[in-house]
């Protein structure tokens, strides 16, 4: 088990009080298993990415990660664990624009202290980004961006990856294909996936479904 969530809740506070979004969410990752998490807008798919992430806590239950209740971590501890333990892939592509994409790529991985030249050459050249590794975020398209953020996740091969709507900033066809390529090298990686998405024929590709509902997992 890389990820086991118990009986999380999490509410926010707004002006009418306290609003309930997860309300007891169990939830286990395999290593290595691909997740998809789905639910309409609004059902809280990213809250829950969110607390797996270590970028929040939740109010009661447990985020276990590799062993580790993250919740329970201190800021320096949870900082530590996001260098080392989690990628992240955002809808946002959250390029460093003055590093170039060879640089972008190998980024975290330096910061994981595991820099792994055969395996960043076989990234790059899955991901189609060989001819475009001396070239700057912004001399790229939205499709060739966010694979270079997928590259740059995998470069660490960390053990959990969790990505939230990824491809919805491209356009299907496009989206589909970096999603497929994302896939694979997960699987390559050995890095757990848990993906958001609300689209049901990209969830389909995963091991597994998913579906939060009413801040439950429905089934
Ligand atoms: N920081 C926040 N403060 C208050 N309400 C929030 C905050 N983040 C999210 N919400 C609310 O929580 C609910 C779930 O949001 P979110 O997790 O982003 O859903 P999803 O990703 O499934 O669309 C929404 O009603 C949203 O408005
Ligand atoms: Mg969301």
């Amino acid at each position: 088990m890389i990820l086991s969530a118990r009986n999380i809740t999490k509410s926010y506070p707004t002006a009418e009080g306290l609003l309930p979004i997860l309300k007891g969410i169990d939830l286990d990752l395999d290593a290595g298993e691909t997740v998809a998490l789905t639910g309409e807008s609004g059902s809280g798919k990213s809250t829950l990415l969110h607390l797996a992430a270590g970028l929040d806590r939740p109010d009661a239950g447990e985020v276990i990660v590799s062993g580790r209740d993250i919740g329970k971590l201190d800021d320096r501890g949870r900082a530590a664990y996001r260098r080392s333990d989690v990628g992240l892939v955002f809808q946002q592509f959250n390029l460093i624009p003055s590093l170039s994409v060879a640089a972008n790529i190998s980024f975290h991985a330096r910061l994981a202290g595991r820099f792994d030249a055969a395996w960043e050459r076989e990234l790059t050249e899955r991901l189609g980004l060989s001819q475009l590794l001396a070239r700057y975020p912004e001399q790229l398209s939205g499709g060739q961006q966010q694979r270079v953020a997928i590259g740059r996740t995998l470069a660490a091969r960390p053990p959990l990856v969790l990505a939230d709507e990824p491809t919805g900033n491209l356009d299907e066809a496009t989206g589909d294909a970096v999603l497929d390529l994302m896939l694979s090298l997960s699987k390559t990686a050995g890095s757990a996936l848990l993906l958001v998405t609300h689209s049901a024929r990209l969830a389909d590709k995963l091991d597994r479904k998913v579906l939060l509902r009413g801040g439950m997992i429905a089934a």
